[in-house]
């Protein structure tokens, strides 16, 4: 949520800045702003919606040239998305100008404090009281990264801060609580953003700056501090995404790109995890396989799709480990007290890292004894450092608002722990292991199958425009592919969608159905489990009985379904705990399209930012 970067170094200030508040616009999209230090002053300019307006405000005014500066794009909480309330912020003389990202809890105190002594504040955020504490602080201590050690003292809540004052024009200063910072060291330049999606086209070498630390950059330096002023130890990366990544390549979204990199994403996921003989070595699991031996229980805690992606981990685990395994929003987690121990292993996914709270989910079950590993896509974000092992997903950067490539390899990585779990545990044979290895070494092919038949999703899509509703049922691990198709179709199309274990329909949503309802059914595999494949068919009929268009998405050679379907998705034969690997893709594509059509921007979705570092 909210997305800041900051410059200094040789090149113009403004360029470098904007060109990162586009990779980074992903983060919030209700303003956008910029200040430079030039000619010994400070210019801003700033602009409610998107980047583009404050593109269009710079051609008509724009700023001097300087080689220091700050950016922010918005996801508004305090304040309603307008000029006033868009980032920076500045003192009331104008020197200082800072951007935040994240909740101070305690403004409403020290705006009041400020009024007091005078200040007079122009917008409703509580991040304006950061600028006017900030001058003040620097007027008594002459050091920018001082006043800011000095004021973050005060502040309570969730804040990254990237800060310039006019009378330090070499440097930025950036303060870290909660929410994401980070370095990037250039040659004769420094950077500090949000995600390094910002700078990896000037710089691959980035410092990752921990919890409570305050950064002051120059061009050819970088100190680190914690509050008190004491140095502190970061750790320096390199980051090996590769530039043309955050870029859309071709396509006319982000979301259409990386629907298409699905293939690859799954197979980088599984790379280097097998073993010649054709078992899994999870290197990068720092707890013990003694600890994962003794495990009394699993629980899942995440977000939005990374919940789905959980709530289908429950199914493997269970399976394959026999470990009873239980699954929990991560914002609700915490605050029933949940019955954890040192026996109890928390699994955290979040594919950036950063979701607060899935963050405060993990901090809950450390503080209660139990081991927690993040299963993350962002190398050095937050919820991987402050877990006790990771398991990495290779999906590379996800831009798109609605989740799709890392939603695949979500799964690849539960799979995998669930299989790791069974090899430790001897739950699972080593043969069943390596058939289920080969499965999901081939799956990505099936995926690419899948892509190559999507037209007629499209085509149906296209016919849905004016759709007010639609139903989604699914069976067994099928249902938390119905609740994630439901949830693209709402975020991106902004449709009445809802997601139902087809089984309980008959308990109360059946009376949703009325003539030309459309109805999406993911169909489990007719072989395994038949007698749930059988169920669901009696399910299409029920509902197609009551008038339901019925859009069926079936494996390839399932007849029972064919007199059924209104529109038949074929995906390709799977095994049964395998299959929302596949059957997920048409309800991607399927919601991507209804959102074009309907004029909506697909990568942006009203309201919406990719990494909620707010609870
Ligand atoms: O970064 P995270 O995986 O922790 O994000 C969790 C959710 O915010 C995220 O999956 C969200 O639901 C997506 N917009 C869904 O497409």
């Amino acid at each position: 949520m909210c997305g800041i970067v900051g410059y200094v170094g040789g090149q113009s200030a403004l360029d470098v800045v904007i060109a990162g508040l586009k990779r980074l616009e992903y983060r919030g999209y209700d303003s956008a702003g910029v200040a430079v230090l030039a000619d010994g002053g400070m210019a801003a300019a700033k602009k409610a919606g998107k980047l583009v307006n404050l593109e269009k405000e710079l051609d008509s005014r724009p700023l001097p040239t300087g080689a220091t500066g700050i950016g922010h794009t918005r996801w508004a909480t305090h304040g309603a998305p307008t000029d006033a309330n868009a980032h920076p912020h500045l003192d009331n003389a104008g020197r200082v100008a800072v951007v935040h990202n994240g909740i101070i809890e305690n403004f409403a105190a020290l705006r009041a404090e400020l009024a007091e002594r005078g200040h007079a504040l122009e917008s409703e955020t509580d991040t304006e009281t950061v600028a006017h504490l900030l001058a003040e602080t620097f007027s008594s201590c002459g050091d920018l990264a001082e006043a800011m050690r000095l004021v973050c003292r005060r502040l309570e809540g969730a804040f990254t801060l990237v800060a310039v004052h006019a009378d330090e024009p070499d440097v930025v200063v950036g303060a870290r609580r909660n929410s994401p910072l980070v370095v990037g060291v250039g040659e004769g330049e420094a950077f500090l953003a949000s995600d390094v999606a910002a700078f990896i086209e000037h710089t691959r070498s980035a410092i990752e700056l921990g919890q409570d630390q305050v950064v002051e950059v120059r061009r050819d330096a970088v100190t680190v501090t914690d509050f008190d002023g004491a140095p502190a130890e970061v750790r320096a990366y390199h980051v090996d995404w590769d530039a043309s990544a955050a870029e859309k390549g071709g396509y006319a979204s982000f979301m259409l790109k990386e629907i298409a990199e699905q293939p690859k994403a799954v197979a980088d996921t599984l790379l280097g995890r097998i073993d010649a003989g054709g078992f899994l070595t999870l290197d990068e699991l720092r707890i013990p396989d003694e600890v994962l031996r003794e495990a009394r229980k699993v629980v899942i805690v995440a977000c939005g799709t990374a919940f789905h992606a959980a709530l289908i981990a429950k199914y493997a685990i269970e399976h394959w480990t026999r470990i009873p395994c239980e699954v929990e929003l991560a914002s609700e987690f915490r605050y029933r007290d949940p019955i954890l121990d040192a026996q109890t292993l928390v699994v955290a996914i979040s594919q950036s890292g950063e979701t607060m709270d899935t963050l405060m989910a993990l901090r809950h079950a450390r503080e209660q004894g139990a081991k927690v590993l993040a299963i993350s896509n962002t190398n050095g974000a937050t919820i991987p450092r402050e877990s006790d092992a990771v398991l990495y997903t290779h999906a590379g950067p996800e831009v798109a608002v609605a989740s799709t490539k890392a939603f695949l390899t979500q799964l690849v990585a539960v799979y995998l722990l669930a299989l790791y779990l069974g090899q430790v545990r001897g739950t699972t044979w080593g043969d069943e292991i390596r058939a289920v290895v080969r499965d999901l070494a081939r799956i990505g092919e099936d995926v690419e199958r899948v892509l190559e038949t999507m037209e007629p999703v499209r085509e149906l899509a296209r016919s849905l425009a004016d759709a007010n509703t639609v139903l989604f049922l699914g069976r067994h691990v099928g249902f938390p592919v119905a609740l994630e198709g439901a949830l693209k179709l709402k975020e991106l199309a902004y449709m009445h969608a809802e997601g139902f274990a087809a089984g309980e329909l008959k308990h109360g949503p059946i009376a949703l159905i009325e003539k030309g309802l459309p109805v999406v059914v993911v169909v489990p595999s007719p072989r395994g489990r038949s007698v749930l494949h059988d169920k669901i068919v009696s399910n299409i009929q029920e509902i197609r009985a009551r008038g339901a268009r019925t859009i069926v998405i079936a494996e390839e050679g399932d007849e029972a379904v064919v007199p059924y379907a209104d529109h038949l998705i074929r995906v390709p034969v799977t095994p049964v705990l395998l299959q929302p690997m596949v059957s997920t893709v048409p309800l991607q594509v399927f919601a991507c399209e209804l959102a074009t059509v309907r004029g909506n921007d697909v990568d942006q979705p009203r309201n919406l930012a990719k990494s909620v570092t707010v609870e």
